[in-house]
């Protein structure tokens, strides 16, 4: 008897309550002390490495917060995802992934040498296929960044989410790497435009939220692209699954095989310290905390993760 109501107490995600939060935030709170805030591009070194929050978001719209619950960081790579449902939309599956591929990795973010022997970039989260990606989405100028951004506003129904001025100045200015990978795009064909484009990956990279908007994020792309208040403008099966597929093998680069091993969830990184989780059918995770593994994952972040999964068995597998 004791089996059956601990095993029926684990998976009623129901349960899970601020306080289920805040005990497991406070455990790994010190964990930000094993990792490092990102500093190759310098406005983000200014970010408190103490900060930390943790949001979860399931059906009927029901946000739990705890931790430093307003406070905004960068999206970073997170925006990845959203340029890609975006992309896809407009060009359709076949003609994205023509251009790259639906590839695993064992290659940090900004990995890109292999442009120079297959061409293509490995695919849609590493940096190359993210840079190609909003290059894709239609439109002149800082159009497509408008896009991912009123993408996340209605994600979020946060019309007041905007992007940090600073962080994309800073991304601009010492952004060569990003600056080649471009250009070796161009020599190869795959991309055709001018450095706007360019300009619009550092834009959706500098978008500010919080743990509870990348948790609503999470949401919506693990209940087919439904918004977590019902609104179902943009529900579309398949584009839930391809976006959930490429989060599970890439979303945490080269960490993404043991991640998928020990949380076992669609998940998206940025290097601003946030994390994006799906559980799919089910409901958002959001976490917050700027130190970094030696992946450029949060740290503090992947342990939360890994805690709630466990006490409620929410791994895939
Ligand atoms: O391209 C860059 O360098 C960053 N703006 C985004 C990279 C990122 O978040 C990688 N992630 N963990």
């Amino acid at each position: 008897l004791n089996t059956v109501m601990y095993a029926q107490k684990k998976t009623d995600i129901s349960t899970i309550s601020e306080k289920t939060l805040s005990s497991i935030l406070e455990k790994n709170r010190t964990y930000y002390t094993q990792g490092k805030v990102a500093d190759y591009i310098p406005e983000l070194g200014k970010m408190d490495a103490k900060a930390i929050a943790f949001s979860v978001v399931g059906k009927n719209g029901r946000v739990l917060n705890v931790g430093d619950v307003h406070k905004k960081f960068t999206m970073q790579s997170i925006s990845k995802i959203i340029a890609l449902m975006i992309a896809v939309n407009e060009k359709g599956e076949a003609n994205v992934f023509d251009k790259m591929g639906y590839f695993g990795t064992d290659k940090p973010f900004n990995y890109f040498s292999n442009l120079e022997t297959t061409g293509k970039p490995l695919n849609p989260m590493m940096n190359a296929g993210a840079i190609l990606t909003t290059s894709l989405i239609s439109g002149e100028g800082e159009k497509p960044f408008l896009k991912i951004l009123d993408m996340v506003r209605y994600i979020t129904k946060d019309q007041t989410i905007g992007y940090n001025t600073s962080v994309y100045e800073s991304e601009k200015s010492t952004g060569h790497r990003n600056r080649g990978m471009f250009y070796l795009m161009k020599n190869n064909g795959l991309i055709s435009g001018n450095e706007d484009q360019l300009d619009n990956y550092f834009k959706q990279c500098s978008i500010e939220l919080t743990a509870e908007d990348l948790a609503k994020i999470g949401y919506f792309f693990a209940n087919e692209c439904v918004r977590f208040d019902g609104d179902a403008q943009y529900k579309n099966v398949e584009l839930a699954k391809l976006v959930e597929s490429q989060m599970l093998i890439a979303g945490m680069y080269e960490f993404s095989g043991e991640y998928a091993r020990t949380v076992g969830l669609p998940s998206k990184s940025g290097v601003g310290g946030g994390i994006t989780v799906s559980v799919p059918g089910k409901m958002g995770i959001g976490v917050f905390s700027p130190a970094l593994d030696q992946h450029g994952n949060s740290s503090a972040g992947y342990h939360m993760i890994l805690d709630l999964v466990k006490q409620y068995d929410l791994s895939l597998f």
